[in-house]
């Protein structure tokens, strides 16, 4: 892709890269060639487990750890933020664990504090973002928050379990938070991304059959980490300064299909001739 320069002048946070597979690493480097300067954050635990300190160096980027479910972790982050950048013009909250989910607990048998931890750091942590963010004065008129979903927010996908819960939850937090930053200018939108191979995605089981399914379904077939980078950069820009509270299906177009010819070939085939 070239640069555009779409983000130039830009400052921001990107939330939730951990690793090169992340869909926050691919949107921190696109925003990076569009000329965006940002602070990357992650959990204290993903020191361990991620290669953060790489992609801060890749794009000159301070690193600030926080958890995204605490409080103080939030509100010291804002503060440092702004004594780095003054006003901020963007945040991307790329934050999802399916605690049941990552356990095989089935959802008719959910454990009741890993759900609530689930709804925590997946869902109420944008709502806590962008309350520390505006308690904090930190985001500027004309700036964009932007977060990650899935279309298990509105649709049944058995293996999706409890996230389909969260992610419907985080869709309503941009709606009900979005008619309240109106009012200051600013505007929140969520992406609702294909199946992606991160570490996130593929520790829900089926997430194969799932990735297959939407690549098969999707007339474009299922759309990767750099795209979402890309049009995650539209988002930030002031070329979209007039879109708030949605739900932006990037997707190669599955959610607006119904059933494809490879699918239902074999079933007619099967229902002419029942027997094998
Ligand atoms: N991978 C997919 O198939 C897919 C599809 C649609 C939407 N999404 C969404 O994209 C977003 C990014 O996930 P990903 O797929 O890139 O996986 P990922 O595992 O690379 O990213 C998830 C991030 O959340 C961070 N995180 C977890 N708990 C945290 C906490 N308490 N505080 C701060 N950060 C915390 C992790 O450290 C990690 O960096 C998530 O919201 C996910 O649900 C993913």
């Amino acid at each position: 892709m070239d640069r555009n320069g779409l983000l130039a002048g830009k400052k921001g946070v990107i939330f939730g890269a951990l690793n090169e597979s992340s869909i926050a690493w691919a949107i921190a480097e696109a925003a990076h060639r569009e000329g965006a300067e940002f602070a990357l954050s992650n959990a204290p635990v993903a020191r361990r487990l991620g290669s953060l300190d790489q992609l801060a160096e890749r794009t000159g980027s301070p690193v600030l750890w926080a958890d995204a479910t605490r409080d103080e972790d939030l509100s010291g982050l804002f503060d440092q933020l702004k004594a780095q950048y003054g006003q901020i013009d963007f945040i991307v909250h790329a934050i999802a664990m399916g605690v049941n989910v990552r356990k095989r607990r089935a959802y008719e048998k959910l454990n009741y504090s890993w759900y609530a931890k689930t709804l925590d750091v997946s869902a109420i942590s944008l709502h806590r973002i962008v309350h520390h963010a505006m308690e904090a004065k930190a985001l500027r008129t004309g700036g964009s928050v932007l977060t990650i979903s899935y279309i298990g927010a509105q649709r049944s996908f058995s293996k999706y379990s409890e996230m389909g819960d969260a992610k419907a939850l985080l869709e309503s937090i941009v709606r009900t938070w979005g008619a309240r930053l109106g009012a200051h200018g600013i505007r929140i939108n969520a992406i609702s991304q294909s199946p992606t191979r991160t570490t996130a995605g593929q520790g829900i089981s089926g997430f194969d059959a799932m990735f297959e399914f939407g690549d098969r379904l999707a007339p474009l077939g299922n759309a990767s980490a750099a795209s979402c980078g890309d049009y995650a950069v539209t988002l930030l820009s002031d070329l979209t300064r007039m879109v708030t509270m949605q739900t932006l299906y990037h997707d190669g177009g599955f959610s607006h299909m119904g059933i494809s010819d490879e699918f239902i070939e074999p079933l007619m085939r099967s229902l002419k001739d029942p027997s094998p």
